[in-house]
């Protein structure tokens, strides 16, 4: 995998700072809504085993960020935030796979990508989710039918709180959609390192809407993990707008989930609605579907939109403030509410 190393091999990084801290920093290249956010100390930590003595180098406990693909600024940040730049990965076989455990700071794309090399199996409807290792557990990553919670084995951590590393097993990091211990108790806790249990074999996910039908397209009688990969990434890159091209942070928003009995009073109303079963006795409702019928899909103030490609993802076309998005986000919320009484949740994280 391009740019990971193991630990004990990345002779490079021997002679690299262990990490970097400057004050007064421009975060546009930290998040990929691009917006214009200025952050009062910045700190990259490389080597993790320095972690707590660069915490005891900050004003504050830190805001943690990886890539920043699902984060919006609607301010300037006037503590310290630390961005996780380690790298490494460790490889413990067992009989029928392996243990693989991968530093917080490596791209979760460039994993999956190095897994699928590797003849590893079950990442890959993972592929081409923007961001970092570390960060895909905050919020259970998912798309395409598939979450890593499933493969996923514990979660090495800095507990801020008890100042102390600690190790998380999967029970331990209550994983649900979009959901997780992470994310329900924002910076207490530094996501470290993620141990994932990967197998050589495992049965293909096909069921999620287009994925049979692209790799037909692509001619594929006999689909293996890296087809499937090469379909999920042809599906993704006609459906959700390149961040490199404009700025935005994927779905802006949840899938609401709603009791069965108010799902099934909307599917009276609307016919059309789309709804997929989900634990609990709940209903999942696409909320693409809920903004498109508002009217909001393609809708654009000023700099900040709705993509006309999809009505869940939230655009910067150029000089949004974070502001300007997250009042333009509010009353796509607000619609929404007004017309299916149905509250939407956004997805990243608004640090104000
Ligand atoms: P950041 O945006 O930097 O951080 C996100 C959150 O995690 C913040 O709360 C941050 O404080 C916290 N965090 C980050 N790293 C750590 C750490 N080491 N320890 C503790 N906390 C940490 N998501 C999906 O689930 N499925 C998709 O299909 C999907 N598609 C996307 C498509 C696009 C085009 C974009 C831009 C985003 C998409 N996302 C998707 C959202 C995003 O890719 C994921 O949430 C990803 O895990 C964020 O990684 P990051 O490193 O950029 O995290
Ligand atoms: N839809 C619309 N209008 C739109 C977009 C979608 O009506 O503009 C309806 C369509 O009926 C479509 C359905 O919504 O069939 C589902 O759309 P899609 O397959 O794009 O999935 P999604 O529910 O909109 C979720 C995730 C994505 C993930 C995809 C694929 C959430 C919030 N979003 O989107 O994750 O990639 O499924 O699994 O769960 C992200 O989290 O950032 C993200 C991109």
């Amino acid at each position: 995998m391009a740019g990971m190393a193991r630990p004990d091999t990345d002779s490079a990084r021997s002679v690299t700072d262990p990490y970097t801290l400057h004050n007064d920093v421009s975060l546009a290249v930290h998040n990929t809504l691009r917006v214009r956010a200025r952050a009062r100390q910045l700190a990259e930590l490389k080597d993790a085993s320095r972690l707590p003595e660069l915490l005891d180098k900050l004003d504050a406990p830190p805001l943690v960020l990886g890539q920043g693909s699902n984060v919006l600024f609607t301010g300037d940040v006037a503590g310290a935030i630390l961005v996780m730049g380690t790298r490494g990965v460790q490889v413990e076989e067992t009989g029928d796979g392996a243990c693989v455990t991968v530093a917080a700071g490596e791209s979760w794309d460039g994993f999956v990508r190095w897994s699928l090399a590797q003849g590893f199996a079950g990442l890959e409807n993972l592929t081409l989710i923007p961001g970092t290792v570390g960060a895909a557990p905050i919020q259970n990553i998912g798309a395409y039918g598939v979450e890593i919670a499933e493969f996923v084995e514990r979660v090495e951590v800095w507990d801020v709180r008890e100042r102390r590393a600690m190790i998380l097993d999967k029970a331990a990091c209550a994983f649900s959609y979009r959901d997780s211990l992470f994310k329900r108790e924002p910076d207490r806790y530094i996501v470290i390192a993620v141990r994932f249990l990967l197998p050589r074999v495992q049965p293909l996910r096909l069921e999620y809407a287009g994925v049979r039908q692209e790799l037909a397209r692509m001619n594929v009688a006999e689909p293996t993990p890296r087809s499937v990969a090469e379909a999920v990434r042809a599906l993704r890159r006609r459906k959700l707008p390149d961040p490199a091209v404009i700025g935005n942070a994927g779905s802006f928003f949840k899938n609401p989930l709603v009791p069965a009995a108010q799902a099934a009073e909307l599917k009276r109303a609307y016919p059309d609605m789309m709804q997929w079963p989900a634990p609990d006795e709940q209903v999942k409702l696409s909320a693409g579907w809920l903004i498109e019928a508002c009217g909001f899909k393609g809708m654009r103030e000023g700099d900040a939109g709705i993509s006309e490609r999809h009505a869940l993802v939230l655009v910067n076309y150029g000089h949004a403030s974070g502001e300007q998005l997250w009042a333009l986000a509010k009353s796509v919320i607000h619609g929404v509410q007004s017309r299916f009484d149905v509250t939407l949740e956004p997805e990243p994280r608004i640090i104000s």
